[in-house]
């Protein structure tokens, strides 16, 4: 088995070969490019972020206020004061005010001393609750307005109180 016929069997064979490589080559191809087309692209362009940031970009450098005129639209934006978190009283709790009540430091009533807690529970709620709002100077020492979490709500410093005062009497 030699000889021309078995060059051109070798040739045809390798030419078939050399083609079904490059259809499946361009089956690939063309095959990804109509997946992309269909997410890719129009997926990222009608992305809300995107469309956002690209506005944001051609944004002009400066604006100019004109006398006379409504200038709202030049008007620098205040950036609005942070928006209190509402937290559960344990958790305020276990964030701040266990720092004093834990143990009982400088004069706080200590969480879960029924003695300690019995004669503060007799002021009432309201009073408990307006101390740890406002913070106050007692006799045993100073108890700091919302014990110094200005982040949270008053509900939240009062779902506080009331979560150390349940668990005190
Ligand atoms: C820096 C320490 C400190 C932190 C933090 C602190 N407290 Fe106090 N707290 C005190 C002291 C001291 C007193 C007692 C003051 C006194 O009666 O002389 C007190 C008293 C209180 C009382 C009793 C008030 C009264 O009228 O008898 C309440 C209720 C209270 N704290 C709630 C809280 C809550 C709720 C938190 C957390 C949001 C908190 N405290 C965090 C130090 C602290």
């Amino acid at each position: 088995m030699s000889g021309p016929s078995h060059d051109n069997h070798f040739f045809d064979t390798f030419m078939l070969v050399l083609g079904i490589l490059v259809l499946i080559a361009f089956g690939i191809y063309f095959g990804a490019s109509a997946i992309a087309s269909r997410t890719q692209e129009t997926h990222v362009l009608s992305d809300p972020m995107l469309q956002a940031k690209v506005v944001d970009r051609i944004q002009p450098v400066g604006k100019v206020a004109v006398s006379g005129e409504d200038n709202s639209a030049v008007a620098e934006t205040v950036a609005a004061p942070a928006e209190l978190k509402e937290m559960p009283g344990d958790q305020v709790y276990g964030t701040v005010c266990v720092a004093c009540h834990g143990a009982g430091v400088a004069g706080a009533p200590k969480f879960g001393d029924k003695a300690a807690w019995a004669t503060r529970i007799a002021q009432g709620a309201d009073t408990l609750h307006k101390h740890a709002l406002e913070g106050y100077q007692g006799k045993a020492g100073v108890m700091p307005a919302k014990g110094g979490l200005n982040t949270v709500t008053d509900a939240s410093i009062i779902a506080a109180v009331d979560y150390m005062v349940s668990k005190s009497k």
